[in-house]
């Protein structure tokens, strides 16, 4: 059954947990949905295999390009879209148009904007009201990465405050989920009592009501992890060991038999 926004708050409800990871494209979208994985995102982590050191460079169409790509692989999960830097901080009706181009040209069902500040508040309230199903993400925003670093955040007193209350203003915008980044478990565990929608956490402890992990990191095929994700199986020594394999065999000519 294919996934809805509504589903999302009735698993809190129920106490299911949700299950998300990210994809770039088609291949690794159709086995993560044949996994059943809950929510696919498509991220600004696109980065990562596009050899960029930040998320900062990606641009709206590249998203685009590899949005449609995922959602050409998926029948069930929910796919969600990160709208890159500055395609939506500068205005609302630049926000607009970017998450109206994400939905219209890849089908899929959902835009993810960073920053739960005041006038991101407004602008995630009018897309929504516009009838575009937003994610939040608050906490570690790694679009801010020149002003916070990977620091964890939220660890004073203060900063924790800002981050609980950036949430409750987004929940009250009217965003489906959020997305709670590298903020301590105590924190995370506040908002996910406080808030109706689902958290979903990436280092922000098991009492999140789901989880999302950026799919190379845990495959072993990202050059390095944040201290949070968990390695699931080695895939950079797989594919090297199975290209050595085949270079080997070609050289001494074994193949083709
Ligand atoms: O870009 C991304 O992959 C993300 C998740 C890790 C939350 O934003
Ligand atoms: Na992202």
């Amino acid at each position: 059954m294919a996934v809805t926004t509504q589903q999302l708050t009735q698993w809190k409800q129920q106490g299911r947990a949700i299950v998300a990871l990210t994809a770039w494209d088609y291949a690794i979208a159709q086995l993560l949905d044949l996994a059943a994985v809950d929510l696919i995102l498509v991220g600004d982590s696109l980065a990562v295999v596009l050899g960029y050191e930040t998320t900062l460079p990606i641009t709206l169409d590249e998203m685009i390009h590899h949005a449609k790509a995922v959602r050409r692989g998926v029948k069930n999960a929910l796919v969600v879209v990160d709208l890159p830097f500055l395609t939506y901080q500068e205005s609302i009706s630049q926000a607009m148009h970017s998450a109206g181009r994400v939905l219209k040209e890849t089908g899929a069902q959902a835009v993810k904007l960073e920053g739960g500040y005041p006038a991101m508040v407004e602008t995630i309230t009018r897309l929504v009201q516009s009838g575009i199903p937003v994610m939040g993400h608050v906490g570690l925003t790694p679009q801010s990465i020149h002003q916070l670093g990977l620091r964890q955040q939220g660890k004073t007193q203060e900063a924790g405050e800002r981050i609980f209350n950036e949430a409750i203003a987004l929940e009250q915008a009217g965003v489906f989920a959020i997305v709670l980044e590298h903020i301590p478990t105590r924190l995370a565990l506040q908002i996910t009592q406080k808030l109706r929608i689902p958290t979903i956490g990436i280092g922000a402890g098991s009492s999140c009501d789901g989880q999302v992990l950026v799919t190379s990191d845990i495959l072993g095929l990202s050059e390095k992890q944040p201290p949070f994700a968990k390695v699931y199986t080695n895939l950079r020594e797989t594919i090297t060991n199975a290209v050595q394999d085949y270079a080997v065999e070609v050289r001494e000519r074994q193949f083709p038999k």
